[in-house]
Formats: C-alpha cells, sequence, structure tokens
C-alpha cells in the first residue's frame, strides 16, 4: 500500500472527528477534515483523497447529495466513499450504495471494523488502479506489436507482389528476345534475297511473317507496359498521404488489376464482379481502402485454399449515406464460436509460420488484418460486417460515409 494514504474526513461533530481522527493517526493514514459540502468541494478541487469518510447529515448539504456530485465529475469519481451511517438506519445504507458509495460504518464507531473497513478499500482502490496501469501497458505493447506486424505484412505483399511483377514481365520479355532472334536469323536469308534480286512470292511471305512476329511484339510490349503502369499507379496511390475524393469503385478495379499480376488469382479463382454504375465518392486515404481490400481477398483465398472450385464475388453499391463494397468466397465459412473474436488482434486460425517439409502449403497467418481493417473504417466512421455467404463461405461487407460535396 502507498506509505501514507489520505483520508479525507467529511464530518461536522466534534466527537466523531475527534474518534475517527485519532483511528486513523493511529493507523499511520494522513488525514484532512472538512465539515460541510462547500468546504469538501473546495478541498477535493486542490487534493484527490485515497478515500472519503462522509457523513449523512452536514450543514449545507447532505452526503447523499455530495457523493452523487464526485460519481459525476470525472476527477473524483474514483475515489472510494464510506458513509457515516446510524445503526439502525436501513434506508441510509441502501441510499448510500444507491449514490455510489462502497460501504458504510455504523455509530457508535467499533475501532476494529473502521480499521478493516478503511483499510480492505484503500487496498481494494490500490489493486484498480494497478490493474488499469497494466492494461494501459499492455494497450502499448499490443500497439506497438501491431504495427510491427502491419510493417512486416506490408513487406510481404510487397515481396509477394514484386515476385509476380518479375513472373509477369520475365515470360514476356523472353519471348520478346526470342521473336527478336527469330527476325535475326531470317535477316540474313531475306538479305541475300533482295540482293539477289529475287522479290516473288517467297519474299511477299518471309516479310508477312517478320510483320506478324513485329505485331506480336509489340502487343507483348503494350501489354508490360500496362502491367507497369498498374504498379506504378497503385505504388503512387500507396504513397499518398492526405485524404482525397476517392472512387470506391476506381479503388477497387484498380486493386484488381494489380491482383491480376498474381497468377493463382487471376488464374484459378472464378471471379464475379458487380460493381455499381454510378460512382461511389468517399474521403479517405487511398492506401487504406486498398489495403482492406487486400486483407479482404488475401483472406478469402487463404480460406479456400482447398476448395475445389474457388469463387470470389465483389460487389458494390450505395444506400444514400454510406457506400459499401463487399467480399465473398464460397469456402468453409467462419464457425459460430470464433466469429466474435476474429476482430481481436492476434485471433487467427492459422499457423503462425509454414512447415517447409510440409506435403501442402497451408496459408499462415498472424491474426492482425482484420483488426487493421476494424481500426481503420471505425477511424472513417464506417463499418464492417461479417455474415455467411451466400451459400457457405464468408462474406464481408465494408460500409463508408458516403463524401457529401454539398458540405
Ligand atoms: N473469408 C474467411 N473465411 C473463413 N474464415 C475467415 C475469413 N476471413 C477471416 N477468417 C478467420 O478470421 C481469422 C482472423 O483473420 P485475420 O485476417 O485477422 O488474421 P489472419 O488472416 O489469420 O492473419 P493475418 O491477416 O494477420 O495474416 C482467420 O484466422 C480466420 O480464422
Ligand atoms: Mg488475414
Amino acid at each position: 500500500m502507498k506509505k501514507n494514504p489520505l483520508v479525507l474526513l467529511v464530518d461536522d461533530i466534534p466527537q466523531n472527528i475527534q474518534v475517527l481522527g485519532a483511528i486513523l493517526k493511529n493507523q499511520g493514514y494522513s488525514f484532512a477534515l472538512t465539515t460541510s459540502g462547500a468546504e469538501t468541494y473546495q478541498l477535493l478541487h486542490k487534493t484527490i483523497p485515497d478515500l472519503i469518510l462522509l457523513d449523512v447529515m452536514l450543514p449545507d448539504e447532505d452526503g447523499f447529495s455530495i457523493c452523487k456530485n464526485l460519481k459525476a465529475d470525472e476527477r473524483t469519481k474514483d475515489i472510494p466513499v464510506i458513509f457515516l451511517t446510524a445503526k439502525n438506519d436501513t434506508s441510509d445504507k441502501v441510499n448510500g450504495f444507491k449514490v455510489g458509495g462502497v460501504d458504510y460504518i455504523t455509530k457508535p464507531f467499533e475501532e476494529l471494523e473502521v480499521i478493516e473497513r478503511v483499510k480492505n478499500h484503500l487496498q481494494a482502490k490500490l489493486d484498480r488502479e494497478q490493474i488499469k496501469a497494466y492494461n494501459k501497458e499492455l494497450e502499448v505493447i499490443v500497439e506497438q506489436r501491431t504495427n510491427e506486424l502491419l510493417k512486416k505484412e506490408r513487406e510481404s505483399i510487397l515481396a509477394q507482389f514484386i515476385q509476380g511483377v518479375v513472373h509477369n514481365i520475365r515470360g514476356p520479355i523472353s519471348s520478346a528476345l526470342a521473336a527478336n532472334d527469330l527476325i535475326h536469323a531470317m535477316h540474313a536469308d531475306l538479305n541475300d534475297k533482295i540482293n539477289e534480286g529475287i522479290h516473288g512470292q517467297q519474299l511477299i511471305n518471309q516479310l508477312a511473317e517478320v510483320w506478324q512476329i513485329l505485331e506480336l511484339n509489340s502487343e507483348v510490349l503494350r501489354k508490360m507496359a500496362s502491367n507497369l503502369e498498374s504498379m506504378l499507379r497503385k505504388s503512387r496511390t500507396d504513397q499518398m498521404q492526405e485524404n482525397a475524393i476517392c472512387d470506391l469503385n476506381e479503388i477497387i478495379q484498380q486493386e484488381l488489376d494489380f491482383l491480376d499480376v498474381d497468377l493463382k488469382f487471376k488464374n484459378q479463382v472464378e471471379k464475379h464482379f458487380h460493381l455499381s454504375v454510378e460512382k461511389l465518392p468517399v474521403f479517405v486515404l487511398q492506401g487504406d481502402i486498398a489495403q482492406i481490400f487486400e486483407n479482404l481477398i488475401k483472406n478469402a483465398m487463404d480460406a479456400m485454399y482447398k476448395t475445389p472450385n474457388p469463387m470470389v464475388r465483389i460487389e458494390s453499391g450505395s444506400d444514400g449515406s454510406f457506400h459499401w463494397f463487399s467480399v465473398e468466397d464460397n469456402g468453409p465459412g467462419i464457425p459460430e464460436e470464433i466469429i466474435d473474436k476474429i476482430f481481436d488482434s492476434f485471433f487467427t486460425t492459422k499457423p503462425l509460420k509454414s512447415d517447409p517439409n510440409a506435403l501442402e502449403q497451408i496459408p499462415i497467418g498472424t491474426g492482425i488484418g482484420l483488426k487493421f481493417c476494424k481500426k481503420t473504417i471505425e477511424s472513417y466512421k464506417g463499418k464492417i460486417v461479417v455474415e455467411k455467404g451466400r451459400s457457405i463461405g464468408a462474406k464481408f461487407t465494408v460500409f463508408l460515409p458516403a463524401f457529401d460535396f454539398a458540405h
């Protein structure tokens, strides 16, 4: 316990003050005295005691009303209040609890009773404060850990993305090079024919072939350029640091272009898009919404890793004041008993690390994806809702306040 807990005695009867004062002093408590409501408020303005012993009858205001006021004030609401009541007055005891008192001591005072009750409530207050402090510390640690993991996750998404880029560009580059080699090989033969003055159908056919190869190469290069463009656009918008008016549909479309570099998503998942025709303006950091969308898609893909015909359905729309988008899969869905936990920090049903020797690669997770989504969406005054998919699977819907142009 604190070295010298401060106990405030609020009473105007000299005999009570004398008896209680002596008991408290003997216990080594610091002790303050006020004799009216007005005086009490004045003192509490300057000092916050660890406990208050409050008489019911005071000259200017009754103890219940004082206690009620203290409990309504943020500064004083946590100070335990023990009422001093007459032995047989049940209604005083009941009223004391009703206005937020923690206990009562009856008159005439029994020294041992006073000592025990005061000691217990001081200890209980100390325990509460300690728990509060631990919780605060824990919150800070969880926040730090979450941020570290989010950073790691972003890095791993980026690494995956780069792998996709390399994969998508390496293929076209080798076919463009092979085509070039082919033209090169044909070049000598064509040159000879031109030099020898052979300008017949054969030459025309050969030139048409070269033309076709060049066309194919242009197509490949155009595709690569557009791939790079979409990646550049994404990295640019991910780095934007200020909220802006963005169209939800456009963000989703851009993310889908980006996800298309992931071959698994591109080829093995059946996709249904039902995006609203009208624009859905929201005032956000585009990168935030992109990350939320990526998380929901990644969760859906993870959930469907054993599903024979994986399917995602992406929809968007508006109910006027909120615009929304949803990601739905046909995986195993979310069991009833964990549905309340999936938004908690570090809640995951996936292993933290993959087993390099395992035959099949089980999706891994840290359990921060949905926590991040919820926190971010709520910071925009939106909400995220989870429900069952249409037959099986899970469906997550994100609602964001519609941007009000009239504002
Ligand atoms: N589409 C889904 N279908 C089935 N279960 C899901 C789906 N989305 C989330 N869950 C469940 O919710 C849990 C928490 O998801 P969350 O995204 O927060 O973490 P994680 O995916 O496990 O790990 P992380 O996102 O940090 O890599 C998942 O482990 C999974 O059990
Ligand atoms: Mg996840």
